[in-house]
């Protein structure tokens, strides 16, 4: 069992641990054996829609009907990988023009590439729009949301990085301008957001309450308690039942994501978000909603945010790996038990399982997600200001970490593509991990450290 580290006081730790951190520096550039991230692991490149043998991220889940695999193959992996004109709604304000443009690596659904099809596209996509600093080639495709509006009251919200005004397809006369981020940026008022990974997310959506509920309570050998790590569920605040979709578990289900980033992300209005968050009746020229469910008599055609949520609810969670590169099968098991050794599993829940689903290939089954979909006070270092439901500035959900493997940015803003130096960043003033986290830095010799990130890499 671990002992904690004695607190020297708060004052003097900061201290305490640069010294230590250079001292260790130093006798590891001697030794030539620190410990280091893997990187992104290759895998089967799975193309949109087309089963792999094996498994991989981006193939559908084992066990749909005819008509499920039909409709994923068909219509919704080529709807999620649609670009909009603005006639099919696209903006008056956008961050891209399609799903899959965000949602590509290592496979369609997942999460931000390393070339930022912001910064490459930006010339076609959003001609005559200045590209703000933080939107780089290099990624990470990164969200705006501003801490506060210009009165001190809370924002938290959204604010599109381009407009359609300088399209060619614009309407007449629209000439909206783009926000002033570097203004925004001066008064520190600028949070970013990266986008999630959606493999899996069908078996998210159909864990109980109950089990989620259940699992956060949990404290069977009392470390929860010993190291301070509390949690708690994100709500919907007319229902009352568990949100559990966004990086502060913000939403409550996929349709409801599907029709808010529609909106959001590429100003498409729909059936769920049908109203423009942008009104300039010079821009806004379109009907709304711009996309609704297809009324022709004798065929129905399914609306897009029910082909964008049915293509993510039947996206297979990632298969990890057993060894890869020179990563062997006994550091990844290693690994693997010095996650749950140290700590980590109290928050990043290796397994829950789903329950009785109307879709059989969701029902009843494991769900690797290694995550208690709860949120946990993650400290200073982490906080950024946002209150989303229930879930506070400094609140995150517990990432689910399962496709970690084959990710390039990591933690809510895309800080780092190091694994090492996410896990380190878990510790700041006021973080329910910073007990686990001392234990992985201070009580795990460097080999076994390496284990966790090697582990890490084959989910
Ligand atoms: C400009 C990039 C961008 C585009 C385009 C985009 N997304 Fe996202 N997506 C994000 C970001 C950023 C997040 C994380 C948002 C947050 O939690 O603050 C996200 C999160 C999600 C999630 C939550 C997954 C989870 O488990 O947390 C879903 C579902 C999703 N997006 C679906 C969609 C769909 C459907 C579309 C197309 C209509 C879409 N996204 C278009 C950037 C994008
Ligand atoms: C108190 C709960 C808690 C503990 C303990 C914890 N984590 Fe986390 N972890 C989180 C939360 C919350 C996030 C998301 C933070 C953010 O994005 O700001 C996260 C994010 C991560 C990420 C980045 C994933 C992504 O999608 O970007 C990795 C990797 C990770 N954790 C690994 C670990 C490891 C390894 C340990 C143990 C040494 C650990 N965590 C312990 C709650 C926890």
């Amino acid at each position: 069992m671990f002992h904690c580290r004695k607190e020297i006081g708060s004052r003097s730790r900061p201290d305490w641990r640069i010294g230590f951190a250079i001292m260790l520096m130093l006798l590891l550039a001697a030794a030539g054996m620190a410990q280091v991230d893997p990187g992104p692991r290759g895998g089967p490149a799975v193309a949109a829609g087309v089963p792999i043998a094996g498994g991989g991220a981006g193939n559908p889940i084992a066990g749909l009907t005819a008509g499920e695999k039909d409709f994923f193959k068909n219509v919704a992996t080529p709807t999620f990988a649609e670009v909009e004109t603005v006639a099919a709604g696209l903006g008056p304000r956008f961050n891209l023009d399609s799903c899959a443009g965000c949602h590509i690596q290592p496979a369609q659904g997942g999460s931000s590439p390393r070339v930022n099809p912001q910064f490459a596209r930006a010339g076609t996509m959003a001609p005559g729009n200045h590209i703000p600093f933080f939107v780089t080639p290099n990624g990470p495709i990164r969200e705006v949301r501003f801490i506060r509006n210009a009165d001190g009251t809370p924002d938290g919200g959204v604010h599109d990085i381009f407009t359609i005004a300088g399209r060619a397809d614009k309407p007449f006369g629209c000439s909206i301008q783009q926000p002033d981020f570097q203004h925004q940026a001066a008064n520190n008022n600028i949070i970013f957001r990266i986008p999630t990974p959606t493999f899996g997310a069908g078996l998210i959506e159909e864990i109980t309450d109950t089990t989620i509920r259940n699992n956060v309570a949990s404290d069977p050998d009392g470390r929860k308690r010993a190291f301070g790590i509390s949690g708690r569920v994100n709500t919907n605040g007319n229902d009352g039942t568990v949100t559990r979709f966004g990086w502060k578990a913000q939403n409550k289900s996929l349709m409801i994501f599907a029709g808010e980033a529609y909106n959001v992300e590429m100003g498409v209005t729909n059936e769920n978000f049908n109203t423009e968050r942008e009104e300039d009746p010079r821009c806004a020229t379109n009907g709304t909603p711009e996309s609704d469910f297809g009324f022709n008599v004798g065929s129905i055609r399914a609306s897009d945010i029910t082909a964008f949520r049915a293509f993510m609810r039947f996206l297979d969670q990632p298969t990890p790996v057993t060894s890869f590169d020179s990563v062997s099968a006994s550091s990844i098991a290693n690994g693997r038990n010095l996650f749950s050794v140290v700590g980590c599993a109290l928050c990043h829940t290796p397994t829950l399982m789903t329950g009785n689903s109307s879709t059989a290939a969701l029902s009843n089954k494991a769900a690797n997600l290694f995550s208690d979909l709860a949120i946990h006070n993650m400290g200073s270092g982490l906080a950024d200001g946002v209150s989303q439901g229930t879930a506070g500035p400094s609140e995150f959900r517990t990432a689910p970490l399962w496709g970690v493997g084959q990710r390039i940015f990591f933690l809510h803003d895309g800080r780092t593509s190091d694994l090492l130096q996410a896990i380190l960043a878990h510790d700041s003033p006021g973080s329910e991990a910073v007990h686990v986290i001392d234990n992985f830095q201070f009580n795990l010799s460097r080999q076994q450290q390496q284990d966790i990130l090697n582990f890490l890499r084959s989910l």
